[in-house]
């Protein structure tokens, strides 16, 4: 080795110890007489001191650059008391240079690297080695690669089989565009790089694997929103012959697992459960996050019974109540947050020390009818029930937010008993909520009589509001798994043509199986305690998909084209 300690392990204890170090040289600090080195790498930060007896060392060490490698040989002091730095860990200690190479000197940085970076996140892209050789950076990694070995170690223990499926795949529809590949030895025809390994697994477990699962990459052309990327990793997992319950608890487990050994902490469990509808009904969103005491709560019958228009020609009148008042500047802004969630409007009943304040105060006889008490405030929406809902949803999380209302805590949760079809006005059909390969529950008769109304042996996990997996107990039936492509629009030719390879594995002896996906960089990024999973993926595509550093996607020569058979796209 080129080096016998790292940056990060020196301690009082080595004091007098004759040591050769290597790193980036981070800070440099020339007082002239004597010059101090902040030496970094991924394990710590130790100062290098070039004293005034050191002559022509010193003097080359004066020619050093920012981010320049450098090995030096030295002995390790113990410095004096009042220099001793309590923030790092080895602030006991310094190195006194005697030899000095220079392994690789560096250009001038784009950006100064250090801890806090202020530079541009364009900039911090293109250069990302740099923007990642940060131990605040690397931090991210670290927790990354322990939860995925904690994972690993519970999942192995639980006699699951880690298995890889292709990433060159047929298309099957998760509700993203695919990434398509084109095959030189097919001219004309196209794989599609797999949005999820979903029928590879079901067909495992037709296989006879038992107990699947796989970090899996998964590749969707969709618009990449806060924790969305063109590619993300999956902890997919799949088992033969369970019950909703069974999948809960593993999760529940593997959470437990990757909670404990990735930050030492141990969350409650099990995990508390409600179904899509309550979710819906009490937080407006089918992701609540729990950490936020607001519910909603319904208003229809107390706000028909005065004569105001507005509430007696609405379906459904919902509201939060919070206890706190508000100024007419605020509640503007709130209403302009329930609008751009698609609410009419927003509006108030007031319990100002007893005295009540709200805009359709004439139009009722008992406003306490309304139960706000002193110092609350009642916020109010009116309309169609799934735009009151949705809408009151986003005003409770931007209260939450504004008012600092959130605990503090993992908040795990499972939403159940999702609607198997929504109506797709776009398209003009039934679309469906997760993916077509779901188990219904209940009458079968309904899939096709009353598609809106049959529900699905549908789950997904949340944590602190964010939709951290989804899964379901799929279809063993062939004939029904036909129905349901059905239901979506798809003719019996059309589903053999497109799932002809899932319908003829199911009818070889397909057990009952179902499994779950749990979002692996969103659990990194959460347990992190980072605001993006940019933060936690090593080169993270920009909004509109470039890789800056690389410069993908990029222009391929004409004669690949030729190749392919693609040729008409231009260089
Ligand atoms: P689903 O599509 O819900 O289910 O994905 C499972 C989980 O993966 C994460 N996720 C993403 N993370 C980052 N960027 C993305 N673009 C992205 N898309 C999804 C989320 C999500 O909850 N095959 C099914 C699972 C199953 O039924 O077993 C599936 O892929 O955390």
């Amino acid at each position: 080795m080129l080096r016998d300690v790292s940056c990060g392990e020196l301690r009082a204890k080595d004091n007098g110890r004759n040591v050769t170090i290597a790193g980036w040289v981070r800070k440099i600090r020339d007082h002239g007489e004597i010059i101090f080195i902040d030496l970094w790498d991924r394990y710590g930060i130790t100062q290098i001191v070039f004293s005034p007896e050191d002559g022509a060392l010193k003097e080359r060490a004066k020619k050093l650059g920012l981010e320049w490698v450098i090995k030096v040989g030295g002995e390790v002091r113990k410095r004096p008391e009042e220099m001793v730095n309590p923030d790092i860990a080895t602030g006991e200690i310094e190195v006194k240079a005697t030899t000095l190479e220079v392994l690789n000197a560096a250009e001038v940085p784009p950006f100064v690297v250090q801890e806090n970076l202020t530079a541009e996140k364009e900039l911090r892209l293109k250069y990302r080695y740099l923007e990642l050789r940060r131990s605040l950076a690397l931090k991210g990694f670290i927790l990354r690669h322990k939860l995925m070995q904690s994972a690993r170690e519970f999942l192995n223990e639980n006699n699951f089989l880690e298995v890889e499926t292709p990433i060159l795949a047929k298309s099957t529809p998760e509700g993203a565009r695919d990434f398509l590949v084109s095959s030189r030895m097919n001219p004309g025809k196209f794989y599609s790089l797999a949005q999820s390994p979903q029928l590879y697994k079901q067909i495992l477990m037709i296989a006879g694997f038992d107990r699947y699962y796989q970090f899996a990459r998964c590749f969707r052309d969709e618009d990449m929103r806060g924790d969305r990327q063109l590619e993300h990793t999956q902890i997919d997992i799949e088992m033969a012959y369970p019950e909703c319950e069974d999948i809960y608890e593993l999760c529940e487990g593997l959470m437990s697992s990757m909670l404990e050994k990735g930050i030492g902490e141990k969350p409650s469990v099990p995990f508390p459960r409600m179904t899509y509808k309550e979710a819906m009904e009490r937080y407006g969103t089918d992701k609540p996050d729990l950490r936020n005491p607001l519910v909603l709560n319904d208003y229809t019958k107390i706000a028909k019974s005065g004569n105001f228009g507005i509430f007696n020609q609405c379906e459904v009148t919902r509201g939060i109540n919070i206890k706190r008042l508000f100024t007419r500047k605020e509640i503007g802004e709130l209403e302009e947050v329930v609008k751009k969630a698609g609410a009419k409007g927003l509006l108030y009943i007031m319990n100002d020390g007893g005295k009540f304040r709200a805009p359709f105060e004439k139009y009722f006889e008992n406003i306490s009818g309304f139960g706000v008490k002193e110092g609350e405030t009642l916020l109010l929406v009116s309309g169609k029930e799934k735009e009151v809902l949705v809408s009151l949803g986003v005003l409770r999380c931007e209260l939450g937010n504004r008012y600092n209302l959130l605990d503090e805590g993992w908040r795990f949760l499972w939403v159940t008993d999702f609607p198997l079809f929504e109506w797709d006005e776009e398209e003009n059909r039934w679309a469906p909520v997760h993916h077509i390969f779901t188990q219904a529950i209940g009458d079968l008769r309904n899939i096709e009589n009353d598609p809106g109304s049959v529900l699905g042996k549908l789950y997904d996990l949340v944590l602190n509001g964010v939709e951290l997996g989804s899964g379901s107990i799929r279809n063993h039936n062939p004939d029904v798994q036909r129905r349901l492509l059905n239901v979506i629009g798809m003719t019996d030719e059309e589903a053999d043509e497109k799932f002809g390879f899932l319908l003829t594995a199911l009818s070889y002896g397909a057990p009952p199986h179902g499994g779950i996906a749990l979002g692996f960089d969103r659990i990194c990024r959460l347990l992190a305690g980072l605001s993006s999973i940019t933060e936690v993926i090593t080169f993270p595509k920009t909004l509109t998909g470039a890789g800056l550093m690389e410069e993908s996607p990029s222009v391929v020569p004409k004669k690949d084209l030729k190749e392919l058979k693609l040729e008409g796209l231009e260089e």
